[in-house]
C-alpha cells in the first residue's frame, strides 16, 4: 500500500489505535492532521511520525466547535481524502445507574462527531475531490450484546448505520466509507476497562477471542488498507477485526 500524495485526519491519535494508525499511515507516505484533547500527548506522537503532520487540539464532544476549527486548520494545512474516527471513551454501567449527562457526552464523541466529521471532510473547501475515504470505529459490542454495556452498545451500533446511509450519500463524490468493529485491543481503553473487572472476568475475556486479544496494529493496518486504493470497490462495509470473537 502507498499513500504517498494522500491526507488524512486522524481523531483520537494521541493514544491507541488512532496512534497507531498515525504511525503506520506516516510510514505509508500520509500526510497527516491528528486530532484530539490530549494536547501532550499528541505533540509527543508528532515527533515520531515520519512525514508532515500537524495537529489540532480539539474537544470533540463540542459538536459546534468541529466544522469551525477544522475548517481553519485546513485552510493552512491543505486539502484532506479523508479521515478516521479513533477517538471515544467506554462506559460500562448497569442499566439502573446509567447517567444521562455522560450518555449524552458519551454520544457526541462516539457517534455525533462522525456525522460532523463527515459533513465538514465533504464540503469542497475540505476535500480534495478524489480517492476520499473516511473509516469509522465501531465494535463487537455494536453488533453483539453483553451486559452493562447499553449506552456504549447505543454509540456504536449507530456507527454502523451511519457508516451504510453515508456510503450511499457520498459515493457520487468518490467517497468511500467503511467501519471497522474491533474486539477487545489492547489499549489504554482496555486498561481503563479491566480496573472495572476481577481476574477472573478478564480470563474470560481473552477465552473470548479465538486469536487472542488484539494489539492497535491489528487494527491500524486493516484502516489503512480502508484508506488505500486496494479497498477502491469497498465501501458500506462493516469489517470485524476481532480475533474472531463474533465467530462463535
Ligand atoms: N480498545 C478496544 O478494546 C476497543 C474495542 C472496540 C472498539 N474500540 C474503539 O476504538 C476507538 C479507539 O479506542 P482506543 O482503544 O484506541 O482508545 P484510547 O483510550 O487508547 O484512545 C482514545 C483517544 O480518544 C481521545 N479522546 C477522548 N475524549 C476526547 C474528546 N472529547 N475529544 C477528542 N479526543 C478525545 C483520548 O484522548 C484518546 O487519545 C474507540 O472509538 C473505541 O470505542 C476500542
Amino acid at each position: 500500500m502507498d499513500l504517498s500524495g494522500r491526507s488524512y485526519i486522524i481523531t483520537g491519535a494521541a493514544s491507541g489505535i488512532g496512534k497507531a494508525t498515525a504511525i503506520i499511515l506516516s510510514k505509508l507516505g500520509a500526510k497527516l492532521l491528528l486530532l484530539d484533547i490530549n494536547k501532550g500527548n499528541l505533540e509527543q506522537l508528532h515527533d515520531s511520525c515520519e512525514n508532515m503532520v500537524d495537529t489540532l487540539v480539539i474537544d470533540l464532544t463540542k459538536s459546534g466547535d468541529i466544522k469551525s476549527l477544522v475548517k481553519e486548520k485546513i485552510a493552512v494545512f491543505g486539502k484532506i481524502n479523508g479521515f478516521v474516527h479513533c477517538a471515544g471513551i467506554p462506559y460500562i454501567s448497569p442499566l439502573n445507574a446509567v447517567n444521562t449527562e455522560k450518555s449524552e457526552m458519551l454520544y457526541k464523541l462516539n457517534t455525533y462527531a462522525a456525522i460532523e466529521l463527515a459533513k465538514v471532510c465533504s464540503n469542497k473547501q475540505v476535500y480534495v475531490g478524489e480517492h476520499g475515504s473516511f473509516v469509522l470505529l465501531s465494535s463487537v459490542y455494536g453488533l453483539v450484546g453483553s451486559a452493562a454495556n447499553v449506552v456504549y452498545a447505543m454509540s456504536k451500533a449507530a456507527i454502523i448505520g451511519i457508516t451504510r446511509s453515508l456510503s450511499i450519500e457520498l459515493a457520487p463524490k468518490n467517497i468511500r466509507v467503511n467501519c471497522i468493529a474491533p474486539g477487545f485491543v489492547k489499549t489504554n481503553m482496555l486498561a481503563g476497562n479491566a480496573g472495572a473487572f476481577d481476574d477472573s472476568y478478564n480470563q474470560k475475556l481473552e477465552a473470548l477471542h479465538p486469536l487472542g486479544l488484539g494489539d492497535a496494529d491489528s487494527i491500524a493496518e486493516p484502516i489503512a488498507f480502508l484508506l488505500s486504493d486496494a479497498s477502491r470497490w469497498i465501501t458500506g462495509a462493516i469489517i470485524n477485526v476481532d480475533g474472531g470473537f463474533t465467530a462463535q
